[in-house]
């Protein structure tokens, strides 16, 4: 009988700007405190890239990490998929910019936008094309500089969001985080509660856009807030429940690291104790796609998961787009090719 192709990642890597920006340097920018940004968001400090660290070149420390760590070339990997919100440019993608800073010859490219759940809807692609056949090696790279969005006047936005980059390998060989589901949504209609209203090809950038400073990004966070609770829950039950997992057997939960309330929400419905919760959101914010991936590598290098242990990962960005998956550790299993 022909065993079913499965989806592991093999490898993981993740990068962050060294400037850092804290709270008590927002405190002279904008009218805030850190008490309020910390009792609020959770948040203490982000990174911020420099003006030469695009997104393409922080994606590219992120892949030469996850590359690294699955113990593979360039050259292995067949496809790169690059999830992120702030491309380098409208186009070309920025996965085939990186493409050609990694000289991944023998890989297609393309970009992904999902917002903050791009990694997980870019994690489901990947599984699809390996359990398909159609691809061996793919290279999932999630790389935001929100810095480059974010109006540094705006006090109701400015705290929130950091640079940052995440990579990692999936895999049909290789031991690993097998990909046991992915489940996604979308609400369009939506769509008006997180976005960048003009740059696009509906308002052109003008002079008279960037006066209004429509270039940057624009939230009703409250809003938000209450649609990020409900669908992450909605989407991680769903996941459980396809893979036969019970909440309790959640080993690792890594929401996406948007507001500490939020996550403190999810993982109080799922009884996620929060030693159990991973959490980056003090340190870098809230990073968009690359989020969980960030947090997902740094699971992975300060804990060695045991056989069987489940990490459920979750996430909920502009569009508005959610999703959930769960990740198996299995690690001594033989390979699948
Ligand atoms: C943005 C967010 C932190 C705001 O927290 P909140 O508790 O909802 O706060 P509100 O929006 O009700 O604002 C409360 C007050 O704080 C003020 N405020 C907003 N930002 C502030 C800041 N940085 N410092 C001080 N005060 C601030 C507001 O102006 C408002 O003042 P007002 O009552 O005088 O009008 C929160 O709504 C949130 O995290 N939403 C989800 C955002 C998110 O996840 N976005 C990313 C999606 S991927």
């Amino acid at each position: 009988m022909t065993k079913h192709r499965q989806a592991r990642i093999i490898g993981t890597g993740s990068y962050l700007p060294e400037r850092i920006l804290s709270n008590h340097d927002l405190e002279k920018m904008v009218d805030t405190t850190d008490e309020w940004i910390v009792t609020r968001t959770g948040m203490k400090e982000r990174r911020i890239a420099r003006p030469d660290e695009h997104t393409s070149e922080m994606g590219f420390h992120a892949a030469k990490e996850a590359l690294a760590s699955a113990g593979i070339s360039a050259d292995q990997i067949d496809l790169i998929l690059f999830a992120t919100i702030t491309p380098d440019f409208s186009f070309p993608s920025s996965a085939c910019l990186l493409q050609a800073r990694l000289k991944a010859v023998n890989a297609a490219a393309n970009d992904i936008q999902a917002a903050c759940t791009g990694f997980i809807y870019t994690l489901s692609q990947a599984k699809a094309y390996i359990e398909s056949g159609l691809y061996q090696n793919i290279l999932v790279v999630a790389s935001e500089k929100l810095s480059s969005i974010v109006n540094y006047e705006d006090r109701n936005t400015c705290v929130l969001f950091g640079d940052g980059a995440s990579a990692c390998v999936v895999s049909s060989k290789g031991d690993g985080l097998l990909v046991r589901d992915v489940c996604l949504g979308a609400d369009g209609e939506l769509a008006e509660l997180l976005m960048v209203p003009a740059g696009g090809s509906r308002k052109p950038a003008s002079q008279e856009t960037v006066c209004a400073k429509e270039h940057y990004l624009r939230m009703e966070g409250k809003e938000v807030f209450k649609h990020a609770v409900r669908r992450m829950e909605a989407a991680s039950k769903q996941c459980l429940d396809r893979v036969g997992l019970k909440e309790s057997e959640i080993s690792w939960l890594i929401p996406h690291q948007a507001n500490m309330r939020i996550i403190e929400a999810i993982a109080k419905r799922f009884e996620v104790p929060s030693e159990r919760v991973f959490l980056t959101i003090h340190k870098y914010g809230n990073t968009s796609a690359s989020s969980v991936g960030i947090a997902l590598d740094e699971l992975l290098k300060s804990h060695k998961l045991q056989n069987g242990e489940n990490v459920l990962l979750t996430a909920f960005g502009a569009g508005l787009t959610w999703g959930a998956s769960v990740l198996t550790s299995n690690r001594d299993e033989a390979s699948n090719g």
